[in-house]
């Protein structure tokens, strides 16, 4: 299979991932608004002893979410229990978490649009008054009982915020989006991770790693470990730029940092519907891709890069796509 370095999956238990994760907001790059918030913030509810004001979340994948969530319950000095949103099926599972919480900790709910709309309402309570209603025995023999929780804290995380009913974005105290990082940034994780590898990375090795990652931090550290193989397996005790230049070719992903389904998506955009405007959905299906992919993973990049534009219509490839395809704009539309 094709090397996927846009999937939105993630182990928590590969050893890669948690060595190279930040363990602090010092440690964690960049983001620079976010964190000082959120410093402000924890320190102000350790000082009162209370548990932080619940936080949400989102931006697209691989920008450190689940890595802030982590990092807040750190900072706290508390635990944190894990779920996500399509794991919650029924009451008894978010009964389940909610049961092991202890004052102050951090519940952290990933993927939290996917949250069936009836657990969404049982979480109100357990939000606002940290208060559990629910429903036990069999259908015609079954009786509400309320459950107090300890106070906590829920991190919500999404990389779709419009998908969030309101009145559970309405209960999070602490909203937060999560950007693009810059090149600079970039360069700094990846100087980390090449430290906590122990394997050396030339300057503009790092440099170049950073300009084609897509901005986004796990994309850098995957490029890292791909192309610290193709040197390893060369004999090479430290990346070079020609060697990040090279292994990333071979990777498919190009110079500006697109990778394979980018360009597939950009080049259907362009040859088959003349550079739209087309369907979000069409495209998708013209290339064999999930829409939701294409949203959640290709599409904020592209957009924030200024290669497609979104209108009423459906979505319009950009001059700066033809360019980077190479395709004469107005030879294709005849
Ligand atoms: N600010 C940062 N500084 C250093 N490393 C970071 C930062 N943000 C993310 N990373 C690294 O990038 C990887 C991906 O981050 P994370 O898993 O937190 O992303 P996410 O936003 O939760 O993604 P998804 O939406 O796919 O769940 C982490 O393993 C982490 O090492
Ligand atoms: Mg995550």
């Amino acid at each position: 299979m094709e090397e996927d370095i846009l999937t939105t999956e993630e182990l928590e238990t590969d050893e890669f991932e948690k060595n190279i994760r930040p363990e602090s907001l010092k440690e964690y790059v960049g983001q620079k608004e976010l964190k000082e918030n959120l410093d402000v913030f924890i320190k102000a509810a350790k000082m009162r002893s209370e548990a932080l004001d619940h936080v949400l979340l989102y931006g697209p994948p691989g920008l450190g979410k689940t890595t802030l969530a982590h990092i807040i319950a750190n900072e706290l000095g508390t635990n944190i229990k894990t779920a996500s949103g399509p794991s919650i099926e029924k009451s008894g599972d978010l009964a389940a978490v909610l049961s092991t919480l202890e004052p102050g900790d951090v519940l952290f709910i990933d993927e939290i649009h996917r949250m069936p709309r009836y657990i969404e309402e049982i979480l109100y309570p357990a939000m606002e008054d940290f208060e559990l209603d629910v429903i036990i025995g069999s259908e015609g023999n079954s009786r509400n009982i309320k459950i107090d929780l300890p106070p906590f804290t829920l991190v919500g995380a999404t990389t779709r915020a419009g998908d969030i009913s309101s009145p559970l974005r309405d209960r999070f105290g602490i909203v937060s989006k999560l950007n693009y990082y810059t090149e600079e940034e970039l360069k700094q994780i990846i100087n980390r991770t090449s430290r906590v590898l122990d394997f050396k990375i030339e300057d503009e090795a790092a440099e170049e790693l950073a300009k084609r990652s897509r901005k986004t931090p796990r994309i850098a550290n995957r490029l890292f470990k791909r192309v610290r193989d193709f040197a390893l397996v060369s004999g090479d005790a430290i990346i070079t730029k020609e060697m990040t230049a090279k292994s990333l070719n071979k990777l498919n992903v190009d110079a500006e940092g697109l990778d394979a389904i980018d360009i597939e998506y950009l080049e259907a955009l362009i040859l088959k519907f003349n550079g739209g405007p087309v369907g979000v959905e069409t495209i998708a299906t013209s290339i064999g891709e999930e829409t939701s992919t294409i949203e959640d993973v290709v599409e904020p990049y592209l957009l924030q890069e200024g290669f497609v534009k979104r209108t009423p219509r459906g979505r319009i490839a950009t001059e700066k796509a033809y360019q980077h395809l190479k395709i004469d704009h107005n030879k294709s539309l005849f």
